[in-house]
């Protein structure tokens, strides 16, 4: 028998439905954020690890709304330009006088939201704001406002509903803490 993915998790921070939950609340607060703009509403979600919450997060937004998906990469840690980041993936519309919504699996240091905000802000969008649904406010180094918050994570390397770690565990139907011996084999 092959090894099982919940094998390699040493706790659950947050469970299905606490998710599931919460992702209704902030669905409800866009919805009633959003309401009376008047504005077409767009979710930019960033690829890969928010390609799961967007999925769930659109479902409960009870408005018009439609979704573009860029991915970025950051530059090395050789590159002298802390927080620049590449984009490798582009939004297929133009954003100017709509209500963009930059949806993000986990804002950590910030720094790659933060180039990714300010570079939508310079295509002229009716408004911009972000939301995520973890953030480890511990770690920031990057300040900037998040309208649309799910869980504020401790600081601890999380996998799940999206997160991955080299690439595995985003299928994990709940967002936990890998055990020590998944990193150092
Ligand atoms: P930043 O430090 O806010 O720029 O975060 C950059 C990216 O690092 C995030 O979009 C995630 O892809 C990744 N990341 C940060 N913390 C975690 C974590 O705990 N688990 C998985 N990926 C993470
Ligand atoms: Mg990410």
């Amino acid at each position: 028998m092959g090894r099982r993915l919940e094998d390699d998790i040493q706790e659950i921070l947050y469970g299905t439905e606490e998710i599931v939950h919460r992702v209704a609340e902030l669905g409800e607060a866009i919805t009633a954020h959003y309401r009376d703009s008047g504005r077409e509403l767009l979710l930019v979600n960033v690829l890969k690890g928010g390609a799961i919450f967007v999925a769930d997060l659109m479902r409960a937004i009870d408005l018009e709304t439609s979704v573009d998906f860029m991915a970025i990469s950051a530059y090395g840690p050789s590159s002298d330009e802390i927080g620049v980041v590449r984009i490798l993936k582009d939004l297929e519309e133009p954003i100017a006088d709509k209500d963009v919504l930059i949806v993000e699996d986990i804002i950590d240091t910030g720094l790659t939201c933060n180039y990714l905000r300010q570079s939508l802000a310079s295509r002229g969008p009716a408004s911009l704001e972000i939301c995520t649904l973890l953030d480890k406010t511990v770690r920031r180094i990057a300040e900037m406002p998040i309208a649309f918050s799910g869980f504020d994570v401790p600081d601890l390397f999380v996998v799940g509903y999206g997160l991955d770690y080299l690439q595995r565990y985003r299928n994990l139907p709940y967002v936990g803490v890998l055990k020590p011996e998944v990193y150092f084999g």
